[in-house]
């Protein structure tokens, strides 16, 4: 014995998204966590906030035409009229459209509010959709910081209201065939995990040029971004995370160039920097944001070198969990290629994943999956490609979601706990980084 202090297993509180296949199964919890619950007995009447790529996208024109046999558009919210006047029309709804959020539902009374706006606005228009009676689907990261975080739970409670996260990521082929072999415990009981996400040059330098790119906005990447990853990690564990010790930098972006210009559309460097983007060769996003510039001020091609840029793109973080699993998490957004490498020590074996999104070489599949057992055998899993839009994930998810009740024997389906789970890695380990101590995730929020 070490004389240490046992926690208590508080695994019962993770909810459906946290049980084990067969509490999930059996679970009453179920019908209304999967299938998104009908008020009005026939369609579900949805209104949307946050008209951008997401919002047009999938929760815009893939769900109008998808499922338009269960869905109802009422109506669409964004503080940039020319954006959601243009999105209105590539969706092709006719519901009327806002800028006023309250005016939208009182006049429109949606079942279900989809919030897919600027990640800091997210806790508003959540707590604010359940105070006027609706359930919300929210695109992640929940919230950005722990006030925000605790005021949707505290709402939730308060309302009786339903707050469901879209995290897709459950839903990839090789991630769900991790989550199997876990729960099958051929690799033993998970002692420690080391979890590595590579961005590439592409898309993780395009944070930086969007509003991810500042604190206030997006909570920093170890919100925005790795909320995907700590979700996916609270769940392949099916354990919570207690406290948080955490390093970042800001090694390659921002203020690292000894050249920077206001934006690619009109910057001088054009033919020497490698990053140079040019957004004019695209029609869709000169309609979805340059044309709506006019309103708002907002440049998506903005310099990626700006000197006020304050998040990292270089960051490292040990979780440790309530039943002593202990995680090392890096993430950097300067990558010649991108995708994951995760690896599992159990105290039977260790299983070894690597996830392939984009690299300047040929593979076999989306992902390599090798399980090794001590004093026995090694065997490699290769998981096919999995499809469009997040490997099929996206797709699998709003099946799960409006075309349910469907069986989820995973506890793929998330509430706000796994939301809240998630988002607090992050957000404490932006307050380690900023504090420089280890910050533990009860001092910031009761969850
Ligand atoms: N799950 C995924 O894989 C995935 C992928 C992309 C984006 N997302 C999420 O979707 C959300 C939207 O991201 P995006 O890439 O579409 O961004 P975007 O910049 O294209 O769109 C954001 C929209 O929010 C609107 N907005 C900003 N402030 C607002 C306010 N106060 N009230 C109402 N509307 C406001 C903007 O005008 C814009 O239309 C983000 O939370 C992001 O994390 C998730």
């Amino acid at each position: 014995m070490t004389g240490e202090k046992k926690r208590p297993d508080r695994r019962k509180f993770l909810g459906a998204a946290g049980m084990t296949a067969f509490a999930a199964a059996a679970s009453p919890l179920m019908r209304t966590d999967n299938a998104q619950a009908r008020t009005s007995g026939g369609k579900l009447r949805v209104a949307l906030v946050g008209t951008g790529i997401r919002g047009s996208g999938l929760w815009g024109k893939t769900l109008y035409e998808k499922y338009g046999d269960v869905v109802e558009f009422v109506g669409l919210c964004d503080i940039n009229t020319v954006r959601m006047e243009f999105v209105k029309q590539y969706m092709g709804v006719k519901c009327p459209t806002f800028t006023d959020f309250d005016e939208m539902v009182k006049k429109t009374k949606p079942d279900t509010v989809i919030v897919t706006t600027m990640d800091c606005f997210h806790a508003k228009y959540i707590c604010r959709a359940m105070e006027l009676g609706c359930d919300v689907i929210t695109e992640k990261p929940m919230a950005t910081d722990e006030k925000m975080c605790q005021d949707i739970i505290d709402t939730e409670k308060r309302t009786g209201r339903h707050v469901r996260v879209t995290f897709n990521y459950r839903y990839g082929p090789a991630a769900v065939r991790i989550k199997e072999i876990l729960m099958s415990g051929e690799i033993g009981q998970v002692t420690s995990v080391d979890f590595s996400y590579f961005l590439d040059t592409s898309h993780g330098a395009s944070y930086f040029r969007r509003w991810h790119a500042f604190k206030q906005k997006s909570g920093s990447l170890l919100v925005h971004k790795s909320t995907h990853h700590f979700d996916l990690m609270n769940w392949w564990l099916n354990a919570e995370p207690v406290e948080v010790n955490a390093c970042g930098k800001l090694r390659h972006y921002g203020w690292n160039s000894p050249f920077r210009g206001e934006r690619c559309m009109n910057c001088g460097h054009k033919s020497s920097c490698p990053y140079y983007w040019d957004i004019t060769k695209n029609e869709f996003l000169m309609n979805l944001y340059v044309k709506p510039e006019s309103e708002d001020g907002y440049m998506r091609d903005a310099c990626l070198f700006r000197r006020k840029i304050n998040i990292w793109d270089t960051m490292s973080a040990q979780v440790r969990y309530h039943n002593d699993v202990l995680m090392n998490y890096s993430l950097n957004a300067c990558m010649p290629y991108e995708g994951f490498n995760v690896g599992f020590n159990g105290t039977k074996g260790r299983l070894d994943a690597r996830e392939y999104h984009r690299q300047p070489w040929d593979v076999k599949g989306l992902a390599d999956i090798r399980i090794s057992l001590n004093f026995k055998n090694s065997r490699e899993i290769t998981i096919g490609a999995g499809g469009s839009s997040h490997w099929g994930a996206d797709e699998r998810m709003q099946d799960m979601i409006f075309k349910g009740p469907i069986p989820d024997p995973l506890g793929q389906t998330a509430g706000s706990r796994a939301g809240a789970l998630s988002i607090m890695i992050g957000i404490a380990a932006r307050r380690s980084i900023e504090r420089q101590r280890p910050v533990v995730i009860e001092e910031l929020v009761k969850i």
